[in-house]
């Protein structure tokens, strides 16, 4: 029996194994490139190390692709048949896994959660938790369960200021922005490598509207980041937001082409960013060339994942943006069988949610804007199930808002407009289009005081 940096037991006699797991879990929270081989290391040193076969499991769940499923079923195989057999805190870990590949999110983070309650510095079990109640879209339980452990914690325990960034993030997805903001930036400074602090305060600063705070927040030389995983591309996917909102168009057209496609890989297809990038960007009126072509082809190959339905939801939104029509279709076809024959809370959300989200994006592309309000219009706010951010969510209310005033649903568009510029009042284009509405709709008077604002933006006022 060894102890990892946090105190807690591990089940192994090699002092090496907990070492790289240390390191794996380290490297891990600060999104670097070396949490796997950490691992590899680790059972190399230990093959019977149990809590090493599920962080082995783990990682390759974070990969998202069906295709490593058999690699994972190994690790499962492998737990099953260690010698010694688990403690309770690798037996959860190990059921955590199990019903994480089954797509029963929810009672993987039940299982997380158990480890919490017994073991609050567990942070790869908080980690996970955390990423996961964020896929479920359950702002209330990433909140809950980080200020849950929060007591047990001390400044100068390993991995605190990642506590305090995960913290951040919980507050901001609940509407805790000042509170969020002052986590996240001590958590930053902290330490300056946690990607995920530094992205708690970006996703403040998009709330709050704060675009040119979040420009300059973000202004890293892009070799800063050179040893981070993908999950860089997401931060610099903020970045292209803040650009985006101040109609810097080139420079968020450049970030797509130089920062979040430099992750893409033969396995690893940065889908969800980039559509969710050129969505806006055509939304706005921009034209993205030919930008939708690798990502729908690669989306093609991922029709029948079903891991996560927010990335699914991506999938289509690349297939139908590139016209792929036909194969859209396909995948939602897959997705009724998935439904049908599935379990837990994966595919309850893809019934429920996203089946019909996939089929409002596919009339959306194809012009039917009648249909895709009638199908979106009920949903718009009871999206939260499929996954994502808030920030990442919008994307769907701005579809709808488009195809509400491409559709002439003028009383529709203004409404989503009205209640847009309440929250976002500091962005041109929506005070712009809700005035072109208005004046649609013959409110003369309301349509010059929405132009007003626009221009008062536009001139820096
Ligand atoms: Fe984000």
């Amino acid at each position: 029996m060894q102890q990892d940096i946090r105190g807690l037991e591990v089940t192994t006699a090699s002092a090496t194994a907990v070492s790289h797991l240390d390191n794996a879990v380290a490297d891990y929270l600060d999104y670097g490139q070396n949490a796997s081989s950490e691992v590899k290391a680790a059972l190399e040193a230990d093959p019977d190390c149990a809590l090493a076969q599920c962080y082995r499991g783990y990682l390759l769940m974070m990969l998202e692709n069906r295709a490593v499923f058999p690699k994972i079923q190994q690790a499962l195989d492998n737990l099953a048949n260690i010698p010694d057999g688990l403690n309770r805190r690798e037996k959860l870990h190990a059921e955590a896994l199990q019903a994480w590949v089954k797509g029963d999110l929810m009672n993987a983070c039940l299982s997380w959660e158990a480890i919490l309650n017994e073991w609050p510095r567990d942070v790869m079990a908080l980690k996970l938790h955390h990423t996961m109640a964020f896929y479920t879209g359950r702002s209330h339980v990433l909140r809950s369960v980080v200020a849950g452990v929060l007591g047990e914690w001390d400044a100068d325990m390993p991995g605190y200021s990642n506590v305090q960034g995960m913290y951040a993030y919980a507050l901001e997805e609940c509407g805790e922005y000042a509170e969020a903001e002052r986590w996240g930036r001590e958590a930053s400074a902290r330490n300056p490598g946690d990607l995920w602090a530094i992205h708690s305060v970006a996703h403040v600063l998009e709330m709050q509207g704060r675009y040119a705070e979040g420009s300059k927040w973000l202004d890293y030389p892009a070799e800063h980041w050179a040893k981070k995983n993908f999950f860089k591309a997401h931060v610099w996917w903020h970045n292209a937001l803040f650009s985006l909102a101040q109609e810097d168009f080139g420079k968020a057209l450049n970030i797509f082409d130089s920062e979040l496609s430099s992750v893409n890989s033969d396995k690893y297809v940065d889908v969800s960013n980039q559509a969710a990038l050129l969505k806006r960007l055509e939304i706005a009126g921009v034209d993205v060339g030919e930008r939708w072509d690798a990502l729908a082809a690669h989306s093609e190959t991922r029709i029948h994942d079903h891991i996560l339905p927010f990335r699914d939801a991506h999938f289509c939104l690349a297939l139908a943006a590139d016209g792929r029509v036909d194969m859209a279709r396909k995948q939602i076809d897959s997705l009724f069988v998935f439904a049908r024959e599935g379990d837990g809370w994966t595919a309850e959300t893809t019934k429920s949610i996203l089946i019909p989200l996939c089929e409002a994006m596919i009339a959306y592309e194809s012009g039917e804007y009648g249909k895709a309000c009638d199908i979106l219009w009920p949903i718009r706010n009871e999206l939260s199930p499929i996954g994502g951010s808030l920030a990442q969510r919008d994307l769907f209310t701005q579809i709808l808002i488009d195809a509400a005033v491409r559709g002439k649903r003028l009383g529709m568009a203004r409404n989503l407009l009205s209640e847009r510029v309440a929250r976002f009042p500091g962005a041109r284009r929506n005070w712009a289009e809700y005035a072109g509405v208005l004046t649609d709709l013959g409110e003369d008077s309301r349509a010059a005081s929405a132009r007003k604002h626009a221009e008062a933006i536009a001139a820096g006022a």
